[in-house]
């Protein structure tokens, strides 16, 4: 069959690089087509200019090319309903609709879910203006988690170790600072107990009913090694992520995941397509953070640096309401680990064009996924965006996987970029002892 891939991050070069091995594009002239693509994800597709804010031309299109399975990458063309077009017009897509993508989109609608079907996570309240909030205050102790509603980037969460900082913080989001104009976020804050622990992420394939575990993984939100500085979308990540050994990950599935796809399905909006978890690991066993209704990135270049199964035939099947008749996805036991580099100015304003020059070929279990790449008026490789490569390995543990990466990264020019060296800082010191 013909797929069609939205997205043009390290994430969808990832996918993008798993679906070209799929068997649905096993028969000759079966295509891969992304939208809009980038330079890395040319060696596996066919790159197509699509304005995908339209959903129109997106359903033009797949009936031009007889596409068979539509696989959205990032969260905003879900949350703006694009699922709901195309299926609608009867075209096959991996990836929530709109209702259920609000388990992103909104978080004060994930909490009111969370507090009816009595999923753990941190107690909070939702505020509409200023006077509310600030009253709402007395209820929590430092430090005050603060989260603007609507999609933003990441940008709306702010952790506020005392009162004054948080009183501020929230003349600031109800002040229009943290308006997502698309998103409207901003016009109601969530404010939350803090909750103590170590974060991981674990990821769950659905068709709204039938639930697949889909692997874990731990990643770096800081640009500054030691995690330190300004959050970042994800400097590096790794996985498996040992934390979470099998009696959390049966936690999270039961307490967490199973009743969430339950009450989307109860409240008439079933959840398609893969549901990742962020966690707090607590004493008191591991409570939801938030929810997004795609892949994470880079989560998701380590996730299929490690998955045997078929992405495609799995995304399929998520697609077509039959994912319990699939078997369950296996992954390598060995460990993924990324690094991201990206450019000099990141998570600012970073710098443009900046030069790469990447060896001919990589090595063994070695992977560097495209971020945010662009041709050059010669042909050559520059930087394009914020993160720019996803320097991936895999190995026999984090320790070993993250000596292959930066032996990767070090073979790499890119004199305008930059990472942190210390990704996987953690688990490393764990193997260590
Ligand atoms: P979010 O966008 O909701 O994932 O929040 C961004 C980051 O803020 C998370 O990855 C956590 O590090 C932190 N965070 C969010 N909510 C809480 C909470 N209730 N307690 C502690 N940390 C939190
Ligand atoms: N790396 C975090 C995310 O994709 O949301």
């Amino acid at each position: 069959m013909n797929i069609l891939l939205l997205g043009s991050g390290g994430r969808e070069h990832a996918l993008a690089w798993k679906l070209a091995q799929s068997r649905l594009l096993a028969k000759p002239g079966d295509r891969l087509y992304a939208a809009p693509g980038n330079p890395g994800i040319a060696d596996h597709a066919e790159l197509v200019n699509l304005d995908v804010t339209n959903h129109g031309s997106v359903v033009r299109f797949c009936a031009d090319r007889r596409i068979g399975l539509v696989v959205v990458g990032p969260e905003a063309p879900l949350v703006d309903g694009l699922a709901d077009t195309l299926r609608a017009a009867g075209v096959r897509v991996f990836g929530p609709s709109a209702a259920a993508a609000q388990l992103e989109g909104s978080k004060g609608f994930t909490k009111d879910l969370c507090a009816r079907a009595g999923i753990p996570t941190a107690g909070y309240v939702r505020v509409k203006n200023l006077q509310d909030a600030l009253a709402a205050l007395d209820g929590f102790a430092a430090p005050y988690v603060l989260k603007a509603d609507g999609l933003a980037a990441g940008k709306g969460v702010v952790i506020a170790e005392d009162r004054a900082d948080a009183e501020a913080a929230l003349g600031d989001m109800f002040d229009g600072k943290f308006v997502d104009s698309a998103s409207g976020a901003g016009a109601e804050v969530v404010i939350e107990e803090f909750m103590k622990g170590e974060e991981a992420s674990f990821f769950a394939l659905t068709d709204g009913a039938s639930i697949m575990a889909f692997g874990t993984a731990q990643d770096h939100k800081r640009v500054g090694e030691g995690d330190t500085g300004p959050n970042t979308g994800g400097m590096g990540a790794y996985s498996p992520a040992p934390v979470l050994d099998a009696m959390r990950r049966g936690e999270a599935l039961e307490r967490i995941i199973a009743p969430t796809v339950r009450a989307m399905a109860d409240a008439g909006m079933p959840y398609s397509g893969v549901l990742y978890a962020g966690l707090m690991l607590t004493d008191e066993g591991p409570k939801l953070i938030e929810y997004n209704c795609r892949f994470g990135d880079p989560e998701c270049q380590v996730l299929m640096m490690r998955l045997q199964s078929d992405l495609g035939e799995l995304m399929l099947a998520c697609a077509e309401n039959r994912l319990s008749r699939s078997e369950a996805a296996r992954f390598s036991a060995d460990t993924a680990l990324t690094v991201v580099m990206a450019a000099e100015g990141y998570p600012g304003t970073p710098q443009k064009g900046g030069t790469i020059h990447l060896a001919e070929k990589e090595a063994e279990g070695v992977k560097i996924f495209h971020a945010g790449t662009a041709r050059g008026a010669e042909g050559d490789l520059v930087a394009n965006g914020g993160r720019v490569l996803n320097v991936s390995a895999r190995g026999a543990n984090v320790t070993a996987a993250r000596q292959k990466a930066y032996e990767a990264v070090d073979a790499i020019q890119f004199p305008s970029g930059f990472c942190r060296r210390d990704i996987g800082w953690r688990e490393i010191a764990r193997e260590a002892g």
